[in-house]
């Protein structure tokens, strides 16, 4: 016998009479004057089974009264319509039920350690971890990991249809330090040699472009050693992708094209809509001008605006800087002195001298704190600038370093944007990131690092800047982001030796060291690199936008926690004696 005839999701009126076999979890369990009712549960949906002593044996009516959450059962019986007003139109089966002649329990279940079938009851995620395969049966888990399967399936229909090449790439890779810290695998076979897990593929995916691949891409699992947080995990996955033969527009146009697909074509199933039509396109420059913030949440508005001419010459001490810049919280002029407290730490915390509020009421600033201490000039100029209103609060800062004024005001923007919950739940604003400064001075390092990674191509006109300016280099690179979380990188890449050679010594790279560590790709480099350029959307991170979900560890089966540690494997976890010596490793070492 077949265990299953139909899935839980899938009977309907059309099936009235039909005598079916199903198989799958008690969902729950209802007793009702004697007639036992199972929400029965599947992959695919939920059936109602009736088990009724009218229509089957007294064995199988006091099996069903024996059955418990979570055991797994076979039924046979037959579909009926539900009486008149018993419907459930939540439901897909809702129109029927399923009378039980036989019932099979096919195995047991012991009470699960938390609520599986309520998912508006908030579990410990820390026992929801240790027992991730229980988790991973109740409902907005299973919606989570369809939502993540249509996503890479779109993706491997939508570039399959466009000419791109699915390649993978290898696991153990080379270590070159850069960015983020690598997770090490020593070899047996070379002892005190080791490989490391890739950060992403992008030294082979170049090196696929001067193969001649010309469009690539991979869904290539990443590992990075980094401090964990909502957005980040150890090991996650990118739509890894690479083009010859392009420029920058080319490649926007193609992950543009594919999340606008994606987000129209399935929003009956993640329910998200597309806030700009085409993406927003902001300079770097611009957006760190208006909104503070390289990857700024553009569900609202509260933009940064600029007083610092109209503060010049005041005698308001706290403004006597270079750059007077704030923000405009609506309808929050009911914040408390505490509140407001909490704000002011929390922008010092991120850089800015300190904050200044002012409380907007129906006549004006509210004449105390820094109310009372500006001129009705300023006030005005203030009101005029901000265009706050009554019932507003402004938010001021002021610094010599605009770029901190700027980052301390942007953090405050998207933190007030969160506990105001100013974004519309239902919206993706994608926004395009372009023309980011290619280098940043280390001034603890005292050398120049680079913001992307050192085979972004500088823009062309800024390369006689590479050994004069270095500051002032914008590079060819690209950021997507998407309601305050930045969802993909890319970049034109260096095709030619030279500069690349360049660039390297800039960063302060040795020909001898960049030999040792990059010789394959310079070597790559000399036998016809076609120009080529590429992105990797971070998939994890789109999949939890759709999801609507507030951290990565929800669209990963098996995710790590905090710790970097998976508690269900218990991992990591030490290793016996005999296989570290294979590997050639002692233990002994202080830290
Ligand atoms: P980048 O380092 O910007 O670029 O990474 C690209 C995208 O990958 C995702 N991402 C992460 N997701 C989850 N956890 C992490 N720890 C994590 N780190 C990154 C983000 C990010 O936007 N090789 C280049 C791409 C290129 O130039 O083509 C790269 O890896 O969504």
């Amino acid at each position: 016998m077949r265990y299953k005839t139909h899935t839980c999701g899938e009977l309907n009126l059309a099936h009235v009479g039909h005598t079916v076999t199903l198989a799958g979890w008690v969902h729950r369990r209802r007793d009702h004057g004697g007639v036992i009712f199972i929400d029965l549960r599947d992959r695919f949906g939920i059936t109602q089974i009736v088990i009724n002593p009218a229509y089957t044996t007294e064995d199988t009516f006091r099996l069903g009264e024996s059955l418990r959450n979570e055991y797994v059962i076979q039924v046979v019986g037959q579909v009926c319509k539900r009486p008149e007003g018993m419907e459930n139109p939540k439901l897909a089966t809702g129109e029927i039920e399923v009378i039980v002649s036989k019932l099979e329990v096919l195995n047991p279940s012991k009470t699960p350690p938390f609520v599986l079938n309520d998912d508006s009851i908030e579990q410990d995620e820390s026992v929801r971890l240790r027992y991730r395969y229980l988790d991973l049966r109740r409902e907005r888990m299973a919606r989570n990991l369809l939502i993540r399967h249509r996503f890479v399936k779109f993706i491997r229909d939508y570039l399959d249809a466009r000419g791109f090449l699915e390649v993978e790439t290898p696991i153990l890779f080379k270590s070159t330090p850069e960015g983020a810290r690598e997770y090490l695998v020593p070899s047996r076979v070379h002892p005190g040699c080791f490989y490391a897990l890739p950060q992403s593929p992008q030294q082979l995916k170049q090196l696929l472009m001067v193969a001649g691949v010309e469009r690539y891409f991979q869904i290539a699992r990443c590992f990075r050693d980094e401090d964990q947080r909502a957005d980040r995990q150890p090991e996650f996955t990118q739509l890894d992708l690479e083009m010859s033969f392009v420029d920058r527009d080319d490649v926007l146009e193609v992950v543009e094209g594919l999340l606008t697909e994606f987000t129209e074509r399935f929003a009956d199933l993640h329910g998200k809509r597309l806030m700009f039509k085409p993406f927003l396109r902001l300079s770097f420059e611009e957006v760190m001008e208006r909104f503070g913030r390289d990857k700024p949440d553009l569900r609202y508005g509260m933009e940064l605006f600029d007083v610092s001419e109209a503060m010049r010459g005041t005698s308001f001490v706290p403004f006597q800087a270079q750059h007077v810049k704030g923000l405009v919280a609506t309808g929050c002029a009911h914040f408390t002195r505490k509140q407001t407290d909490e704000l002011t730490e929390f922008a010092k915390k991120n850089g800015a001298r300190g904050l200044i509020v002012l409380w907007h009421d129906e006549d004006g600033y509210r004449n105390s704190g820094a109310g009372a201490k500006l001129s009705d000039a300023e006030k005005q100029a203030i009101m005029t600038i901000s265009g706050s209103k009554p019932g507003d609060l402004v938010l001021l800062a002021a610094d010599d370093d605009r770029m901190a004024l700027n980052e301390a005001l942007g953090e405050l923007r998207h933190e007030l944007g969160l506990r105001l919950k100013l974004g519309d739940p239902d919206a993706m604003a994608f926004l395009w990131v372009l023309d980011f400064p290619m280098f940043s001075y280390d001034k603890a390092e005292q050398r120049w690092v680079a913001n992307h990674h050192l085979f972004t191509a500088p823009q062309d006109e800024d390369l006689p800047l590479l050994e004069t300016d270095p500051g002032r280099v914008k590079g060819k690179q690209y950021d997507l982001v998407c309601n305050g979380y930045e969802v993909a990188g890319g970049s034109i890449r260096i095709h030619r030796r030279d500069v690349q050679e360049r660039v390297m010594r800039l960063l302060g790279l040795s020909l001898e060291e960049a030999y040792k560590k990059f010789g394959h790709m310079l070597e790559a480099f000399e036998y016809g690199a076609p120009p080529h350029g590429g992105i990797a959307p971070g998939v994890d991170r789109l999949t939890m936008l759709y999801a609507g979900a507030p951290n990565l560890r929800e669209v990963i089966a098996f995710p790590k926690n905090q710790q970097a540690a998976d508690t269900m494997l218990g991992i990591p976890s030490s290793v016996s004696e005999k296989q570290l010596r294979e590997l050639h490793i002692k233990l002994d070492l202080e830290s």
